[in-house]
């Protein structure tokens, strides 16, 4: 038993793609037995880094900027397990990218080169010993999300913190269009948040249900430019 905490971006706190995913895996977490808190970067008042290492090299740990930010490095100190939820947006929202550059007061900067690579650790008083994705896509395909499932990968590797798995869903809103499927998928999804909580890995087989395909290449893509050009060709 432990604490999760999901920080997540979502164009709609309730019925946002990665809202909603999320939203199943949180309760399987806690169905496992953690408590979780979860936060919508979207509600809160989160600047940019200024890129003054100021919690590096000044106060070690801190952040001077007085946002919203400050409540959620106490919460994630905290956690054992860190959730990202994060649609694709080429490849990520600004908004989440400016939280992972809020998170380097969390690490401390006693370098170690590892496999060729500059990797630092987190602070001894940050309990996060892993990381997982969460993340929705608009196209088709899964390996649409590969720079995102990057970029959370290298955020473990810099942080010297197993990544434990990515909760994948490409062409999310098809999804609510095929109601038994969404059951199945969202289902899956609490699964994978419970096998998390209690085994502390998710199993490929779980992932594959969450990811599967719902339609074919072809008549989505047809589908999203017979769309378009209906669009186009009404004059907006
Ligand atoms: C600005 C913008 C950029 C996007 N870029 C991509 C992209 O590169 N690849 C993709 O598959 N979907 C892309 N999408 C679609 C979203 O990833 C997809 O609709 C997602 O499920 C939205 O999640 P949400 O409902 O939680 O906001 C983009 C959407 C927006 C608004």
């Amino acid at each position: 038993m432990g604490k999760s905490v999901a920080v997540y971006y979502s164009s709609s706190a309730e019925s946002g793609n990665t809202a909603r995913l999320l939203a199943s895996f949180m309760r399987g977490i806690e169905r496992g037995g953690d408590t979780t808190e979860t936060f919508a970067i979207k509600d809160l008042n989160i600047s940019p880094c200024t890129g003054e290492f100021h919690c590096w090299f000044k106060v070690p740990g801190q952040c001077y900027i007085q946002d919203d930010m400050q409540d959620l490095y106490s919460s994630l100190r905290e956690a054992e397990t860190l959730i990202l939820a994060t649609p694709v947006y080429i490849p990520l929202p600004g908004e989440m990218q400016n939280l992972l550059n809020r998170l380097c007061p969390l690490m401390e900067p006693i370098l170690e080169t590892r496999d060729g690579r500059t990797r630092a650790k987190m602070h001894e008083d940050v309990a996060i010993s892993r990381i997982a994705l969460v993340s929705t896509s608009g196209w088709w395909e899964i390996g649409n999300f590969d720079t995102v499932v990057r970029i959370a990968c290298e955020l473990a590797e810099d942080a010297s913190v197993p990544f434990v798995g990515s909760v994948l869903r490409p062409h999310a809103s098809v999804m609510w269009q095929q109601e038994e499927k969404a059951r199945e998928i969202l289902d899956a999804a609490e699964a994978a948040g419970y096998q998390l909580a209690t085994t502390g890995t998710m199993s490929s087989d779980t992932l594959a249900v969450i990811s599967q395909p719902l339609t074919s290449e072809e008549e989505y893509r047809r589908g999203l430019n017979e769309n378009y050009l209906r669009v186009k060709g009404k004059g907006h």
